[in-house]
Protein backbone atom coordinates (compact mmCIF):
# COMPACT_ATOMS: atom_id res chain seq x y z
CA UNK A 1 0.00 0.00 0.00
CA UNK A 2 1.05 3.65 -0.70
CA UNK A 3 1.08 6.08 2.16
CA UNK A 4 2.85 9.18 3.11
CA UNK A 5 5.76 7.75 4.71
CA UNK A 6 6.14 5.39 1.60
CA UNK A 7 9.75 5.46 0.11
CA UNK A 8 9.31 7.06 -3.26
CA UNK A 9 12.05 7.09 -6.01
CA UNK A 10 11.48 9.78 -8.86
CA UNK A 11 14.24 8.81 -11.27
CA UNK A 12 14.77 12.02 -13.89
CA UNK A 13 14.31 15.80 -12.58
CA UNK A 14 12.72 17.42 -16.35
CA UNK A 15 9.15 18.50 -16.06
CA UNK A 16 7.59 15.44 -15.29
CA UNK A 17 9.81 14.51 -12.16
CA UNK A 18 9.47 17.74 -11.19
CA UNK A 19 6.24 18.42 -11.18
CA UNK A 20 5.47 15.10 -9.48
CA UNK A 21 7.75 15.57 -6.66
CA UNK A 22 6.14 18.86 -6.22
CA UNK A 23 2.73 17.31 -5.95
CA UNK A 24 3.51 14.61 -4.03
CA UNK A 25 5.58 16.07 -1.44
CA UNK A 26 2.93 19.15 -1.09
CA UNK A 27 0.35 16.59 -0.30
CA UNK A 28 1.85 15.31 2.42
CA UNK A 29 4.41 12.50 1.06
CA UNK A 30 7.59 12.91 3.26
CA UNK A 31 10.13 10.59 1.36
CA UNK A 32 10.43 11.47 -1.90
CA UNK A 33 14.17 11.84 -3.79
CA UNK A 34 14.75 12.54 -7.06
CA UNK A 35 17.68 11.12 -9.00
CA UNK A 36 19.64 12.87 -12.35
CA UNK A 37 22.52 11.93 -13.98
CA UNK A 38 22.85 15.45 -14.76
CA UNK A 39 24.19 18.57 -12.27
CA UNK A 40 20.79 20.43 -12.55
CA UNK A 41 22.00 22.55 -9.44
CA UNK A 42 24.96 23.91 -10.76
CA UNK A 43 24.20 23.66 -14.19
CA UNK A 44 20.80 25.14 -13.69
CA UNK A 45 18.49 23.51 -16.44
CA UNK A 46 20.69 24.61 -19.36
CA UNK A 47 21.55 22.76 -22.31
CA UNK A 48 25.13 25.06 -22.43
CA UNK A 49 26.16 23.42 -19.06
CA UNK A 50 26.03 19.87 -19.03
CA UNK A 51 22.42 19.69 -18.30
CA UNK A 52 20.89 16.87 -21.56
CA UNK A 53 17.21 16.61 -21.91
CA UNK A 54 13.87 17.74 -23.73
CA UNK A 55 13.60 20.33 -19.98
CA UNK A 56 16.57 21.69 -20.06
CA UNK A 57 16.29 24.22 -22.70
CA UNK A 58 16.06 28.03 -23.79
CA UNK A 59 12.57 28.60 -24.56
CA UNK A 60 8.96 26.65 -25.15
CA UNK A 61 6.39 27.32 -26.30
CA UNK A 62 3.44 28.39 -24.39
CA UNK A 63 -0.22 28.35 -26.18
CA UNK A 64 -3.85 27.13 -25.63
CA UNK A 65 -5.02 26.30 -28.75
CA UNK A 66 -5.24 22.13 -28.73
CA UNK A 67 -7.83 21.83 -31.85
CA UNK A 68 -10.81 19.39 -30.64
CA UNK A 69 -8.57 18.11 -27.52
CA UNK A 70 -10.85 20.06 -25.11
CA UNK A 71 -9.03 18.88 -22.19
CA UNK A 72 -5.36 19.85 -22.53
CA UNK A 73 -7.13 23.00 -23.71
CA UNK A 74 -8.44 23.20 -20.34
CA UNK A 75 -5.17 22.29 -18.85
CA UNK A 76 -3.33 24.64 -20.31
CA UNK A 77 -5.77 27.31 -19.46
CA UNK A 78 -5.49 26.26 -15.52
CA UNK A 79 -1.58 25.59 -15.87
CA UNK A 80 -1.38 29.60 -17.18
CA UNK A 81 -2.79 30.61 -14.05
CA UNK A 82 0.22 29.07 -11.75
CA UNK A 83 2.70 30.51 -14.63
CA UNK A 84 1.32 33.66 -14.04
CA UNK A 85 1.43 32.99 -9.93
CA UNK A 86 5.17 31.86 -10.54
CA UNK A 87 5.79 35.11 -12.10
CA UNK A 88 4.34 36.74 -9.07
CA UNK A 89 6.00 35.20 -6.63
CA UNK A 90 9.38 35.81 -8.33
CA UNK A 91 8.88 39.31 -8.69
CA UNK A 92 7.76 39.76 -5.15
CA UNK A 93 11.19 38.25 -4.04
CA UNK A 94 14.07 39.66 -2.68
CA UNK A 95 17.10 37.93 -4.34
CA UNK A 96 18.46 36.11 -0.92
CA UNK A 97 14.96 34.27 -1.03
CA UNK A 98 15.45 32.70 -4.69
CA UNK A 99 17.81 30.16 -5.89
CA UNK A 100 21.02 29.96 -7.67
CA UNK A 101 20.43 31.20 -11.34
CA UNK A 102 17.45 33.57 -10.67
CA UNK A 103 16.67 36.80 -10.31
CA UNK A 104 13.42 39.06 -9.05
CA UNK A 105 14.06 40.62 -12.82
CA UNK A 106 12.91 36.73 -13.95
CA UNK A 107 9.78 35.61 -15.31
CA UNK A 108 9.05 32.20 -16.53
CA UNK A 109 6.41 32.81 -18.56
CA UNK A 110 6.37 36.03 -21.11
CA UNK A 111 3.34 36.37 -22.82
CA UNK A 112 4.41 37.78 -25.93
CA UNK A 113 2.30 36.40 -28.68
CA UNK A 114 1.95 33.22 -30.33
CA UNK A 115 1.44 32.96 -34.06
CA UNK A 116 -0.11 29.72 -35.75
CA UNK A 117 0.53 30.03 -39.82
CA UNK A 118 -0.58 27.47 -42.44
CA UNK A 119 0.29 28.04 -45.89
CA UNK A 120 -2.51 29.13 -48.49
CA UNK A 121 -5.72 31.63 -47.85
CA UNK A 122 -7.83 28.90 -45.95
CA UNK A 123 -8.25 28.64 -42.34
CA UNK A 124 -6.63 25.19 -41.20
CA UNK A 125 -8.97 23.01 -39.83
CA UNK A 126 -6.97 22.68 -36.82
CA UNK A 127 -7.05 26.51 -36.32
CA UNK A 128 -10.96 26.31 -37.21
CA UNK A 129 -11.00 23.45 -34.51
CA UNK A 130 -8.79 25.52 -31.98
CA UNK A 131 -10.89 28.39 -32.60
CA UNK A 132 -13.93 26.79 -32.33
CA UNK A 133 -13.07 25.06 -29.05
CA UNK A 134 -11.99 28.06 -27.14
CA UNK A 135 -15.41 29.92 -27.94
CA UNK A 136 -16.90 27.06 -26.64
CA UNK A 137 -15.37 26.31 -23.28
CA UNK A 138 -13.83 29.64 -22.73
CA UNK A 139 -15.11 32.41 -24.70
CA UNK A 140 -12.78 35.11 -22.54
CA UNK A 141 -10.02 33.42 -24.25
CA UNK A 142 -11.20 33.37 -27.68
CA UNK A 143 -11.61 37.44 -27.37
CA UNK A 144 -8.01 37.71 -27.20
CA UNK A 145 -7.49 35.55 -30.60
CA UNK A 146 -7.02 36.96 -33.89
CA UNK A 147 -7.05 36.06 -37.70
CA UNK A 148 -4.46 36.84 -39.83
CA UNK A 149 -6.40 39.10 -42.81
CA UNK A 150 -9.46 39.54 -41.10
CA UNK A 151 -10.27 43.17 -41.33
CA UNK A 152 -12.33 43.20 -38.26
CA UNK A 153 -9.96 41.00 -35.95
CA UNK A 154 -6.85 43.38 -36.83
CA UNK A 155 -9.25 46.62 -36.19
CA UNK A 156 -9.93 44.84 -32.27
CA UNK A 157 -6.29 43.89 -31.94
CA UNK A 158 -5.07 47.52 -33.16
CA UNK A 159 -7.42 48.41 -30.38
CA UNK A 160 -5.80 46.64 -27.48
CA UNK A 161 -2.51 47.70 -28.86
CA UNK A 162 -0.63 48.75 -32.35
CA UNK A 163 1.94 46.58 -31.36
CA UNK A 164 0.25 43.62 -31.77
CA UNK A 165 -0.34 44.51 -35.57
CA UNK A 166 3.22 44.64 -36.22
CA UNK A 167 3.60 41.22 -34.51
CA UNK A 168 0.74 39.54 -36.88
CA UNK A 169 2.75 40.75 -39.62
CA UNK A 170 6.47 40.29 -38.52
CA UNK A 171 5.97 36.74 -40.20
CA UNK A 172 4.03 37.78 -43.20
CA UNK A 173 7.84 37.21 -44.96
CA UNK A 174 6.91 32.99 -44.54
CA UNK A 175 5.36 31.75 -47.78
CA UNK A 176 5.20 35.39 -49.53
CA UNK A 177 2.57 36.08 -47.38
CA UNK A 178 0.01 33.10 -49.11
CA UNK A 179 -0.37 31.90 -45.52
CA UNK A 180 -3.67 31.76 -43.01
CA UNK A 181 -3.98 31.55 -39.23
CA UNK A 182 -4.33 33.40 -36.07
CA UNK A 183 -2.04 35.38 -33.12
CA UNK A 184 -3.33 34.36 -29.69
CA UNK A 185 -2.18 37.63 -27.31
CA UNK A 186 -2.45 35.36 -24.13
CA UNK A 187 0.00 32.63 -25.51
CA UNK A 188 4.04 33.23 -25.74
CA UNK A 189 7.09 31.63 -24.04
CA UNK A 190 8.10 29.85 -21.01
CA UNK A 191 11.72 30.21 -19.87
CA UNK A 192 12.30 26.63 -19.85
CA UNK A 193 15.67 26.79 -17.52
CA UNK A 194 14.35 29.44 -15.20
CA UNK A 195 11.26 27.39 -15.19
CA UNK A 196 12.78 24.09 -14.03
CA UNK A 197 15.22 25.53 -11.63
CA UNK A 198 11.81 27.72 -9.84
CA UNK A 199 10.28 24.61 -9.87
CA UNK A 200 13.09 22.56 -8.74
CA UNK A 201 13.42 25.27 -5.54
CA UNK A 202 9.62 24.84 -4.99
CA UNK A 203 10.15 20.76 -4.83
CA UNK A 204 13.36 21.28 -2.50
CA UNK A 205 11.10 23.73 0.21
CA UNK A 206 8.41 20.82 -0.12
CA UNK A 207 11.07 18.97 1.31
CA UNK A 208 11.97 16.34 -1.98
CA UNK A 209 15.44 15.34 -1.80
CA UNK A 210 17.90 15.40 -5.02
CA UNK A 211 21.13 13.53 -5.79
CA UNK A 212 22.57 14.67 -9.14
CA UNK A 213 25.52 14.54 -11.46
CA UNK A 214 26.94 11.19 -12.18
CA UNK A 215 27.89 8.61 -10.91
CA UNK A 216 26.19 9.28 -7.90
CA UNK A 217 22.31 10.01 -9.73
CA UNK A 218 22.78 8.04 -12.41
CA UNK A 219 20.78 4.85 -12.25
CA UNK A 220 22.67 2.17 -13.96
CA UNK A 221 19.56 -0.70 -13.28
CA UNK A 222 16.70 -1.02 -11.71
CA UNK A 223 16.90 -3.58 -8.61
CA UNK A 224 13.96 -6.72 -9.56
CA UNK A 225 13.51 -9.56 -7.35
CA UNK A 226 11.63 -12.33 -9.39
CA UNK A 227 8.87 -14.10 -7.64
CA UNK A 228 7.79 -16.72 -9.58
CA UNK A 229 5.99 -15.13 -12.98
CA UNK A 230 5.55 -11.72 -10.69
CA UNK A 231 8.79 -9.06 -10.51
CA UNK A 232 8.98 -6.40 -8.37
CA UNK A 233 11.14 -3.72 -8.30
CA UNK A 234 12.56 -2.82 -5.07
CA UNK A 235 14.86 0.29 -5.99
CA UNK A 236 17.48 1.12 -8.00
CA UNK A 237 21.04 0.98 -8.69
CA UNK A 238 23.40 3.99 -8.85
CA UNK A 239 26.73 4.43 -10.98
CA UNK A 240 28.39 4.99 -8.27
CA UNK A 241 27.48 1.34 -7.28
CA UNK A 242 25.23 1.75 -4.41
CA UNK A 243 21.25 0.75 -3.99
CA UNK A 244 18.66 2.78 -2.76
CA UNK A 245 15.52 0.77 -2.04
CA UNK A 246 12.32 2.29 -2.41
CA UNK A 247 8.52 1.52 -2.33
CA UNK A 248 7.64 2.81 -5.90
CA UNK A 249 10.29 3.67 -8.32
CA UNK A 250 8.64 6.34 -10.57
CA UNK A 251 11.03 6.56 -14.21
CA UNK A 252 10.77 9.96 -15.64
CA UNK A 253 13.25 9.91 -17.75
CA UNK A 254 11.86 11.27 -20.97
CA UNK A 255 13.66 9.60 -23.86
CA UNK A 256 15.88 7.40 -21.92
CA UNK A 257 12.80 5.77 -20.57
CA UNK A 258 13.12 2.39 -22.69
CA UNK A 259 16.60 2.33 -22.02
CA UNK A 260 15.82 1.86 -18.50
CA UNK A 261 12.62 0.09 -18.70
CA UNK A 262 13.17 -2.27 -21.85
CA UNK A 263 9.05 -2.85 -21.97
CA UNK A 264 8.45 0.76 -22.52
CA UNK A 265 9.93 0.60 -26.03
CA UNK A 266 6.85 -0.60 -27.05
CA UNK A 267 4.82 2.52 -25.46
CA UNK A 268 6.90 5.30 -26.31
CA UNK A 269 9.95 6.46 -28.30
CA UNK A 270 13.06 8.92 -28.68
CA UNK A 271 12.35 10.92 -31.80
CA UNK A 272 15.14 13.93 -32.74
CA UNK A 273 13.63 17.63 -33.73
CA UNK A 274 15.99 19.24 -35.32
CA UNK A 275 17.09 22.62 -33.65
CA UNK A 276 19.29 25.66 -35.68
CA UNK A 277 20.28 28.82 -33.97
CA UNK A 278 21.53 32.06 -35.57
CA UNK A 279 23.78 34.02 -33.39
CA UNK A 280 23.15 37.87 -34.20
CA UNK A 281 26.17 39.47 -34.10
CA UNK A 282 26.27 42.27 -30.78
CA UNK A 283 26.48 45.67 -33.15
CA UNK A 284 23.43 44.42 -35.10
CA UNK A 285 21.17 46.35 -32.96
CA UNK A 286 18.81 46.55 -35.78
CA UNK A 287 17.88 42.64 -35.47
CA UNK A 288 18.37 42.84 -31.27
CA UNK A 289 15.40 45.01 -31.80
CA UNK A 290 13.61 43.20 -34.66
CA UNK A 291 13.48 39.49 -32.86
CA UNK A 292 13.30 40.60 -29.09
CA UNK A 293 9.69 39.75 -27.85
CA UNK A 294 8.66 43.17 -27.56
CA UNK A 295 8.41 43.04 -31.19
CA UNK A 296 8.65 39.34 -32.41
CA UNK A 297 6.35 36.95 -31.20
CA UNK A 298 6.55 33.30 -30.76
CA UNK A 299 5.40 31.16 -34.05
CA UNK A 300 5.08 28.23 -35.79
CA UNK A 301 4.27 27.44 -39.25
CA UNK A 302 2.97 24.00 -41.57
CA UNK A 303 3.25 23.53 -44.95
CA UNK A 304 3.44 20.82 -48.07
CA UNK A 305 2.70 16.88 -47.87
CA UNK A 306 5.20 13.82 -47.53
CA UNK A 307 9.14 14.74 -48.15
CA UNK A 308 7.90 17.95 -48.39
CA UNK A 309 6.16 18.35 -45.23
CA UNK A 310 7.05 21.44 -43.01
CA UNK A 311 6.36 21.80 -39.29
CA UNK A 312 8.11 24.09 -37.64
CA UNK A 313 8.51 27.75 -35.71
CA UNK A 314 10.85 29.99 -34.23
CA UNK A 315 11.15 32.38 -31.17
CA UNK A 316 12.11 36.03 -30.16
CA UNK A 317 15.81 36.02 -29.50
CA UNK A 318 17.30 35.31 -26.28
CA UNK A 319 19.40 37.39 -24.23
CA UNK A 320 22.47 35.97 -25.81
CA UNK A 321 21.73 36.86 -29.18
CA UNK A 322 20.55 33.45 -30.12
CA UNK A 323 17.51 32.75 -33.01
CA UNK A 324 15.91 29.68 -32.25
CA UNK A 325 14.27 27.57 -35.06
CA UNK A 326 12.75 24.39 -34.99
CA UNK A 327 11.56 21.59 -37.08
CA UNK A 328 9.47 18.62 -36.01
CA UNK A 329 8.15 18.02 -40.05
CA UNK A 330 10.09 14.66 -39.31
CA UNK A 331 12.00 13.38 -36.08
CA UNK A 332 14.62 10.92 -36.71
CA UNK A 333 15.29 8.12 -34.50
CA UNK A 334 19.17 6.51 -32.92
CA UNK A 335 18.75 2.86 -32.59
CA UNK A 336 21.42 1.34 -30.06
CA UNK A 337 21.60 -1.87 -28.13
CA UNK A 338 19.50 -2.04 -24.79
CA UNK A 339 21.75 -1.99 -22.06
CA UNK A 340 20.55 -4.39 -19.92
CA UNK A 341 17.94 -6.36 -22.12
CA UNK A 342 19.71 -8.85 -24.37
CA UNK A 343 18.54 -8.61 -28.32
CA UNK A 344 16.76 -5.99 -27.94
CA UNK A 345 17.16 -2.42 -29.70
CA UNK A 346 15.70 1.24 -29.09
CA UNK A 347 16.03 4.23 -30.22
CA UNK A 348 18.51 6.11 -28.12
CA UNK A 349 19.03 10.14 -27.54
CA UNK A 350 22.29 10.74 -28.97
CA UNK A 351 23.79 14.21 -27.70
CA UNK A 352 26.72 16.53 -27.78
CA UNK A 353 27.33 14.82 -24.16
CA UNK A 354 26.62 11.63 -24.79
CA UNK A 355 29.52 9.06 -25.24
CA UNK A 356 29.75 9.21 -29.19
CA UNK A 357 29.44 13.14 -29.22
CA UNK A 358 27.08 14.48 -32.19
CA UNK A 359 26.60 18.10 -33.24
CA UNK A 360 25.29 18.24 -36.14
CA UNK A 361 21.56 17.10 -37.48
CA UNK A 362 19.87 15.07 -40.45
CA UNK A 363 20.63 17.02 -43.91
CA UNK A 364 17.19 16.23 -44.72
CA UNK A 365 15.48 18.95 -41.75
CA UNK A 366 18.06 21.06 -42.35
CA UNK A 367 17.57 22.39 -45.66
CA UNK A 368 14.08 22.40 -44.90
CA UNK A 369 15.03 25.13 -42.50
CA UNK A 370 17.13 26.87 -44.50
CA UNK A 371 14.23 26.92 -47.09
CA UNK A 372 12.01 28.47 -45.16
CA UNK A 373 14.11 30.53 -42.93
CA UNK A 374 16.05 31.96 -46.15
CA UNK A 375 12.93 33.48 -47.47
CA UNK A 376 11.21 34.20 -44.85
CA UNK A 377 14.04 36.03 -43.63
CA UNK A 378 16.66 37.23 -45.74
CA UNK A 379 18.21 39.17 -43.48
CA UNK A 380 19.81 36.61 -41.66
CA UNK A 381 21.06 34.98 -44.74
CA UNK A 382 24.45 36.18 -44.30
CA UNK A 383 24.90 34.88 -41.23
CA UNK A 384 23.94 31.13 -41.73
CA UNK A 385 22.92 29.18 -38.94
CA UNK A 386 26.07 28.92 -36.32
CA UNK A 387 24.67 26.38 -34.20
CA UNK A 388 22.60 23.13 -34.46
CA UNK A 389 21.06 20.88 -31.96
CA UNK A 390 19.24 17.71 -31.65
CA UNK A 391 16.25 17.87 -28.98
CA UNK A 392 14.90 14.41 -27.93
CA UNK A 393 11.37 13.97 -27.99
CA UNK A 394 9.56 10.87 -26.03
CA UNK A 395 6.61 10.43 -28.86
CA UNK A 396 3.75 8.01 -27.32
CA UNK A 397 1.76 6.24 -29.80
CA UNK A 398 -0.82 8.79 -30.10
CA UNK A 399 0.78 11.90 -28.62
CA UNK A 400 -0.80 11.50 -25.34
CA UNK A 401 1.23 11.37 -21.90
CA UNK A 402 2.11 7.93 -20.58
CA UNK A 403 1.67 8.01 -16.84
CA UNK A 404 0.78 4.56 -15.41
CA UNK A 405 1.83 1.47 -13.44
CA UNK A 406 4.24 -0.54 -15.68
CA UNK A 407 2.36 -3.99 -15.71
CA UNK A 408 4.28 -7.16 -14.21
CA UNK A 409 5.83 -5.36 -11.67
CA UNK A 410 3.06 -5.85 -8.88
CA UNK A 411 2.40 -1.76 -8.81
CA UNK A 412 6.13 -0.98 -7.81
CA UNK A 413 7.01 0.03 -10.86
CA UNK A 414 5.53 3.51 -12.52
CA UNK A 415 6.12 5.34 -15.86
CA UNK A 416 5.93 8.55 -15.93
CA UNK A 417 7.02 10.35 -19.33
CA UNK A 418 5.43 10.65 -23.32
CA UNK A 419 5.64 14.59 -23.78
CA UNK A 420 5.37 14.21 -27.08
CA UNK A 421 6.51 17.36 -27.83
CA UNK A 422 4.20 19.48 -25.67
CA UNK A 423 4.08 18.40 -22.00
CA UNK A 424 6.32 21.46 -20.87
CA UNK A 425 3.43 24.12 -20.34
CA UNK A 426 1.50 21.70 -18.41
CA UNK A 427 4.82 21.64 -15.38
CA UNK A 428 2.82 23.26 -12.97
CA UNK A 429 -0.13 20.72 -13.25
CA UNK A 430 1.06 17.43 -14.29
CA UNK A 431 2.12 16.03 -11.39
CA UNK A 432 -1.25 16.46 -9.95
CA UNK A 433 -2.83 14.07 -12.47
CA UNK A 434 0.86 11.65 -11.81
CA UNK A 435 -0.37 11.27 -7.93
CA UNK A 436 -3.67 10.66 -8.43
CA UNK A 437 -3.29 7.97 -11.00
CA UNK A 438 -0.14 6.93 -8.51
CA UNK A 439 -2.74 6.39 -5.85
CA UNK A 440 -5.28 5.01 -8.71
CA UNK A 441 -7.84 7.94 -8.20
CA UNK A 442 -9.53 8.17 -11.68
CA UNK A 443 -9.78 11.10 -13.32
CA UNK A 444 -10.66 12.48 -16.70
CA UNK A 445 -6.93 11.58 -17.86
CA UNK A 446 -7.01 8.09 -16.39
CA UNK A 447 -7.47 6.45 -19.67
CA UNK A 448 -5.51 8.83 -22.04
CA UNK A 449 -2.68 8.33 -19.83
CA UNK A 450 -2.72 4.81 -19.41
CA UNK A 451 -0.23 2.10 -20.04
CA UNK A 452 -0.89 1.70 -23.80
CA UNK A 453 1.66 -0.16 -26.86
CA UNK A 454 2.19 -0.17 -30.57
CA UNK A 455 -0.82 -2.26 -32.18
CA UNK A 456 0.25 -4.26 -34.95
CA UNK A 457 -0.43 -3.50 -38.25
CA UNK A 458 -2.27 -0.04 -36.53
CA UNK A 459 0.20 3.01 -37.50
CA UNK A 460 0.92 4.50 -34.14
CA UNK A 461 2.88 7.62 -34.49
CA UNK A 462 5.99 6.41 -35.88
CA UNK A 463 6.94 3.45 -33.30
CA UNK A 464 5.89 0.46 -35.13
CA UNK A 465 8.78 1.60 -37.97
CA UNK A 466 11.28 0.07 -36.11
CA UNK A 467 15.27 0.35 -36.91
CA UNK A 468 14.64 0.25 -41.00
CA UNK A 469 12.31 2.72 -40.99
CA UNK A 470 12.92 5.98 -43.14
CA UNK A 471 13.04 7.97 -39.62
CA UNK A 472 16.67 6.26 -38.63
CA UNK A 473 19.51 8.16 -38.42
CA UNK A 474 21.81 5.71 -39.19
CA UNK A 475 20.32 6.20 -42.53
CA UNK A 476 20.41 9.44 -43.30
CA UNK A 477 22.76 12.43 -44.61
CA UNK A 478 23.80 14.18 -41.93
CA UNK A 479 25.13 17.91 -42.33
CA UNK A 480 28.47 19.09 -42.63
CA UNK A 481 29.39 22.80 -41.34
CA UNK A 482 28.92 24.15 -45.07
CA UNK A 483 25.61 22.97 -45.27
CA UNK A 484 24.73 25.62 -42.24
CA UNK A 485 25.54 28.55 -44.96
CA UNK A 486 22.52 29.79 -46.42
CA UNK A 487 23.03 29.66 -50.08
CA UNK A 488 21.42 31.24 -53.10
CA UNK A 489 19.06 28.32 -53.62
CA UNK A 490 17.39 28.75 -50.10
CA UNK A 491 16.79 32.47 -50.59
CA UNK A 492 15.43 32.34 -54.13
CA UNK A 493 12.04 30.60 -54.60
CA UNK A 494 13.70 27.66 -56.69
CA UNK A 495 11.88 24.73 -55.24
CA UNK A 496 13.67 22.57 -52.74
CA UNK A 497 15.21 19.03 -54.65
CA UNK A 498 14.23 16.30 -52.54
CA UNK A 499 17.98 15.53 -51.69
CA UNK A 500 17.34 11.59 -49.78
C1 LIG B 1 12.94 20.27 -29.32
C2 LIG B 1 11.79 20.22 -28.38
C3 LIG B 1 10.92 21.28 -28.35
C4 LIG B 1 9.84 21.27 -27.50
N1 LIG B 1 9.02 22.32 -27.48
C5 LIG B 1 7.99 22.37 -26.62
C6 LIG B 1 7.17 23.50 -26.56
O1 LIG B 1 7.41 24.47 -27.31
N2 LIG B 1 6.14 23.54 -25.67
C7 LIG B 1 5.89 22.49 -24.84
O2 LIG B 1 4.95 22.56 -24.05
N3 LIG B 1 6.66 21.39 -24.86
C8 LIG B 1 7.70 21.32 -25.74
N4 LIG B 1 8.49 20.21 -25.78
C9 LIG B 1 8.17 19.08 -24.93
C10 LIG B 1 8.73 19.17 -23.55
O3 LIG B 1 9.97 19.82 -23.57
C11 LIG B 1 8.88 17.77 -23.03
O4 LIG B 1 7.63 17.09 -23.14
C12 LIG B 1 9.31 17.72 -21.59
O5 LIG B 1 10.35 18.63 -21.34
C13 LIG B 1 9.73 16.32 -21.25
O6 LIG B 1 10.14 16.26 -19.92
P1 LIG B 1 10.62 14.90 -19.27
O7 LIG B 1 10.67 15.15 -17.83
O8 LIG B 1 9.79 13.79 -19.78
O9 LIG B 1 12.05 14.61 -19.92
P2 LIG B 1 13.47 15.33 -19.79
O10 LIG B 1 13.34 16.77 -19.62
O11 LIG B 1 14.31 14.81 -20.92
O12 LIG B 1 14.02 14.77 -18.42
C14 LIG B 1 14.51 13.48 -18.27
C15 LIG B 1 15.61 13.52 -17.25
O13 LIG B 1 16.00 12.19 -17.00
C16 LIG B 1 17.37 12.20 -16.74
N5 LIG B 1 17.92 10.85 -16.95
C17 LIG B 1 17.97 10.13 -18.09
N6 LIG B 1 18.57 8.95 -17.88
C18 LIG B 1 18.89 8.90 -16.57
C19 LIG B 1 19.51 7.94 -15.75
N7 LIG B 1 19.95 6.77 -16.22
N8 LIG B 1 19.67 8.23 -14.44
C20 LIG B 1 19.25 9.42 -13.92
N9 LIG B 1 18.66 10.36 -14.66
C21 LIG B 1 18.46 10.11 -15.98
C22 LIG B 1 17.93 13.21 -17.71
O14 LIG B 1 19.18 13.70 -17.29
C23 LIG B 1 16.84 14.27 -17.72
O15 LIG B 1 17.11 15.34 -16.87
C24 LIG B 1 9.60 20.18 -26.65
C25 LIG B 1 10.49 19.11 -26.67
C26 LIG B 1 11.56 19.12 -27.51
C27 LIG B 1 12.49 17.95 -27.52
C1 LIG C 1 12.82 7.31 4.16
O1 LIG C 1 12.73 5.92 3.99
C2 LIG C 1 13.94 5.22 4.31
C3 LIG C 1 13.75 3.77 3.95
O2 LIG C 1 12.59 3.26 4.51
C4 LIG C 1 14.28 5.43 5.78
O3 LIG C 1 15.50 4.80 6.07
C5 LIG C 1 14.40 6.92 6.05
O4 LIG C 1 14.60 7.15 7.42
C6 LIG C 1 13.13 7.64 5.60
N1 LIG C 1 13.33 9.07 5.72
C7 LIG C 1 12.40 9.87 6.26
C8 LIG C 1 12.73 11.32 6.27
O5 LIG C 1 11.36 9.45 6.68
C1 LIG D 1 0.19 40.07 -45.91
O1 LIG D 1 -1.15 39.70 -46.06
C2 LIG D 1 -2.04 40.35 -45.19
C3 LIG D 1 -3.41 39.77 -45.43
O2 LIG D 1 -3.43 38.40 -45.12
C4 LIG D 1 -2.00 41.84 -45.38
O3 LIG D 1 -2.82 42.47 -44.42
C5 LIG D 1 -0.57 42.34 -45.22
O4 LIG D 1 -0.47 43.71 -45.53
C6 LIG D 1 0.38 41.55 -46.13
N1 LIG D 1 1.74 41.92 -45.83
C7 LIG D 1 2.58 42.35 -46.75
C8 LIG D 1 3.97 42.66 -46.30
O5 LIG D 1 2.28 42.47 -47.91
C1 LIG E 1 6.06 -14.64 -3.65
O1 LIG E 1 4.73 -14.73 -4.10
C2 LIG E 1 3.90 -15.53 -3.29
C3 LIG E 1 2.56 -15.68 -3.98
O2 LIG E 1 2.10 -14.48 -4.51
C4 LIG E 1 3.80 -14.88 -1.90
O3 LIG E 1 3.01 -15.67 -1.04
C5 LIG E 1 5.19 -14.75 -1.31
O4 LIG E 1 5.15 -14.07 -0.07
C6 LIG E 1 6.11 -13.99 -2.26
N1 LIG E 1 7.47 -13.99 -1.77
C7 LIG E 1 8.20 -12.90 -1.65
C8 LIG E 1 9.60 -13.06 -1.15
O5 LIG E 1 7.79 -11.77 -1.95
C1 LIG F 1 13.63 33.50 -23.89
O1 LIG F 1 12.76 34.40 -24.55
C2 LIG F 1 12.60 35.65 -23.91
C3 LIG F 1 11.62 36.42 -24.71
O2 LIG F 1 10.38 35.89 -24.60
C4 LIG F 1 13.91 36.36 -23.82
O3 LIG F 1 13.74 37.59 -23.14
C5 LIG F 1 14.89 35.49 -23.07
O4 LIG F 1 16.14 36.11 -23.06
C6 LIG F 1 14.97 34.11 -23.69
N1 LIG F 1 15.75 33.22 -22.87
C7 LIG F 1 17.06 33.15 -22.85
C8 LIG F 1 17.69 32.13 -21.97
O5 LIG F 1 17.77 33.84 -23.53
Amino acid sequence: MLSHDSKIIIVGGGVFGLSTGLWLARDGYDNITIFDRCPLDNGHYSPFAGCDGASADINKTFRTGYGKELHYQRLAIEARETWLAWNKEIKESTQAELPHGLTPNDKVLDLCGNIFLAEGPTLRDFYVDSLKSMEMSAPEFRKLQFIKGNPDDEERLRKINPKWVEKLHALDGINNNDTNGFIDVQGGVTLADKACTYARFLCQKAGVKFVLDSPQGKLRELLVEENGSQRKVTGIKTCDGLDHLADRVIVACGGWTATIIPEAHRAIEATAGTVMFVDIPKDRKDLWERFDSKNFPVWSYRRGQGDEYYQGGGWPITRDGRLKFGFRGRKFTNFEDHPTASNLRVSTPRTKYTSEPITTVPLYGLKLVKEVIGKAFPELAEFGFTDTRLCWYTDSIDNDFLIDYVPGYSDSLFICTGGSGHAFKFLPLLGRHVKNQLERVPDEFTQLWKWRTVEEGKVCNGLEQGEFGPRAMSRLHMAEPRDFKFTRESTTTTPLQAQL
